[in-house]
């Protein structure tokens, strides 16, 4: 069994980015510059955030975190991404979801210009991806996608099961892994809540994919032998022997899987860090595509 090690592999990625941002600096070049939106005071959202704006120090890009207070209103939320589109200095953005009830997330997503939108999350973008053209992907399934990739693992002909049709990661990770090309040329099989019998299926599954958000979720039984396991569940479950009161726990029974699978991912310390990467790769990108449009 092999720990797909996303920690590692993130620190990799962010090496080149830093060294790539050393040359852009040497060239006498803008670098690239992310902002994030945050609204609200959800503590796991602030911590994903916090991280994101690190790493963009940890590679040399420059970063502007907004944040707005948790009864912002659509119109006033709108407001800041129109500054941020028409903001020259500003390569790429995003806004931290999920967002407060009485903000319309899709009015937002659609507000961002695509161009800007190193999340991938605008329709534009995401339909550009469904279609293999070169785009924006939307930082975990990007995240999963170089993982497998920098550990060889096939794809090629293999069943994939995604468990989850969120926007963010299940829903475009069933897209990814059935295209043509490698990572992909998967037969996906995309389960979610009304998914009947889901054992079954899973346990057929060359690859699961597993993005729900239940702790645990996915037990020994449910795995055959040699599976390949990818965990994007980070869900915090109190734990009183935590100084921080809680654990972030992985959509996997780690312990008892880990003992079938060929591969698996590790929470925390898997797809987490990868997505972060993957955000910056897309700054970068985003950056490199303003100063070519600038010219
Ligand atoms: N909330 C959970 N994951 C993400 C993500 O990748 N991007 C944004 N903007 N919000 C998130």
């Amino acid at each position: 069994m092999t720990i797909l090690d996303g920690k590692k592999i993130s620190n990799q990625i962010k090496d080149e980015i830093a060294t790539e941002v050393s040359r852009m600096k040497e060239r006498g070049e803008k670098v690239p510059h992310l902002a994030a939106v945050i609204v609200g005071n959800d503590g796991a959202s602030l911590t994903y955030v916090g991280s994101k704006v690190r790493a963009c120090e940890r590679v040399g890009f420059e970063s502007t975190l907004i944040r707005l207070p948790n009864t912002t209103s659509e119109v006033e939320l709108l407001k800041t991404i129109k500054d941020l589109n028409e903001n020259d200095d500003i390569d790429g953005f995003i806004v931290q979801l999920p967002l407060p009830p009485q903000i319309d997330t899709q009015q937002v997503l659609m507000a961002i210009d695509a161009d800007k939108d190193v999340d991938g999350f605008h329709p534009t973008n995401f339909g550009k991806m469904a279609l293999d053209m070169s785009t924006f992907i939307p930082a975990t399934p990007f995240g999963i996608l170089e993982l497998l990739d920098r550990y060889s693992v096939e794809t090629k002909g293999k069943h994939t099961v995604v468990i989850g049709r969120s926007h963010i990661v299940g829903r475009p990770m069933s897209i990814l892994m059935g295209r043509k090309g490698f990572p992909g040329n998967s037969t996906v099989t995309l389960t979610h809540s009304h998914t009947k019998n889901i054992t079954q299926i899973t346990s057929q599954a060359d690859i699961i994919i597993s993005a729900l958000g239940v702790p645990n979720f996915l037990k020994a039984e449910m795995v055959k032998d040699d599976a390949v396991i990818i965990d994007v569940g980070i869900s915090r479950v109190p734990d009183d022997t935590k100084e921080k009161g809680y654990c972030i726990c992985g959509d996997v029974d780690f312990e008892n899987v880990s003992k079938k699978a060929s591969y698996i991912t590790p929470v925390p310390g898997g797809v987490g860090p990868m997505t972060i990467a993957m955000l910056l790769k897309n700054t970068l990108l985003a950056r490199e595509r303003h100063r070519a449009n600038n010219k």
